[in-house]
């Protein structure tokens, strides 16, 4: 399977290595060989040795190539990432991306688009790394009804809070390190003020719930105004303060929030530090699961990456249609999200 990597920043880099690593199990897992065939980037990156893979700064050209049959999209933002993703699906390529701000806010048209043209936009990596909760809720989670999910979903702002906690340290120091360690949003005032986190929530709502996307409907605060006071105080009466978004089934629709939360210290999620992301699910069937791993970070994210590479591979391979996500087609919940 030919495919282009659009974007080589943190996660599009640690895509490249991971398939470059890995590539022998990949493909015995896949039942092909995942090549890739075009790195479309703005700018070369040094984490990244390309060898004889091609590289161009013109984006857009990868959606129309021939050869190209899967478009990986890591250049986030809502603008250009938007414009090459349709244009991709337009010349009939499945899509892979990573990008929560353009699903929870314009994927009710890329998967409309796509639906038509009768390819994928797979979209794992776009909600809590590396851990594998889209899955779990289409795949594994099937048969339940959700009743509601909570979770850590930002690793940057827990990454925050917890060194706050540990260590005592400024929120500006921590952020600062975050940016280093590539686990923040290129505007960071995503990550702190809840708005990354309300994507995810978005999306994963959506998915669990079968509403739309309605991003602008989801009750969003970030932890920009904690002190390290604050989260001193919690510890001192036994919590812990977690930035969490929660989706929950009322009587009449599904409340989405992203807020900080006081967490008991002896809950699971308490204890979810670090860049570490936790994703809580409660289906009528099987009951309370829980979901953790990595937030952020470019191999992590890119494990989630490649996974719907292989997905689509497979079922390429088998001559099946990939599927087109399901994505707010209950109509018992169409207009139905409360906050
Ligand atoms: N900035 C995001 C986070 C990256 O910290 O969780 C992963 O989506």
């Amino acid at each position: 399977m030919k495919i282009a990597i659009c974007g080589l920043g943190t996660v599009g880099s640690g895509t490249f290595n991971v398939l470059a690593r890995n590539g022998f199990d990949i493909a015995a897992r896949a039942g092909m060989a995942i090549e890739v065939i075009r790195v479309a980037s703005r700018r070369m990156n040094p984490a990244c040795e390309l060898g004889s893979t091609q590289f161009t700064t013109d984006i857009f050209a990868v959606a129309s190539d021939p050869e190209v049959e899967v478009v990986v999209e890591l250049l986030g933002g809502t603008t250009i990432a938007k414009e090459l993703i349709l244009k991709a699906i337009e010349n009939g390529k499945h899509v892979v991306t990573a990008n929560k701000a353009l699903i929870a806010e314009h994927g009710g048209e890329i998967f409309e688009l796509a639906a038509r043209k009768g390819v994928t936009v797979a979209f794992e990596a776009a909600v809590a790394g590396g851990v594998p909760v889209i899955k779990a809720l289409r795949e594994g989670l099937a048969a339940n009804r959700i009743n509601w999910l909570a979770g850590i979903i930002n690793g940057t702002g827990n990454f925050i809070l917890t060194e706050m906690r540990d260590k005592g340290r400024a929120f500006e120091d921590v952020l600062k390190e975050a940016q280093a360690l590539g686990y923040a949003e290129a505007d960071p005032t995503f990550d702190v003020e809840g708005i990354d986190a309300a994507h995810k929530l978005t999306i994963l709502a959506s998915v669990a719930f079968g509403i739309p996307l309605q991003f602008k409907r989801a009750y969003t605060e970030g932890i920009s105004a904690i002190a390290p006071e604050d989260v001193q105080y919690a510890e001192e009466f036994g919590y812990r303060i977690k930035h969490l978004g929660i989706a929950r089934r009322l009587e009449h629709g599904v409340e989405l929030r992203v807020h900080p939360t006081l967490v008991p210290e002896t809950q699971l999620i308490a204890k979810v530090d670090g860049v570490m992301n936790a994703v809580m699910v409660d289906g009528d069937a099987v009951g309370p699961t829980l979901y953790y791993g990595a937030g952020a970070g470019a191999e992590a994210t890119a494990s989630a990456v490649v996974a719907d590479l292989v997905d689509i591979a497979r079922a390429l391979r088998q001559g099946v249609a990939v599927g087109v996500p399901s994505l707010g087609h209950n109509p018992e919940h169409l207009n139905d999200l409360e906050v």
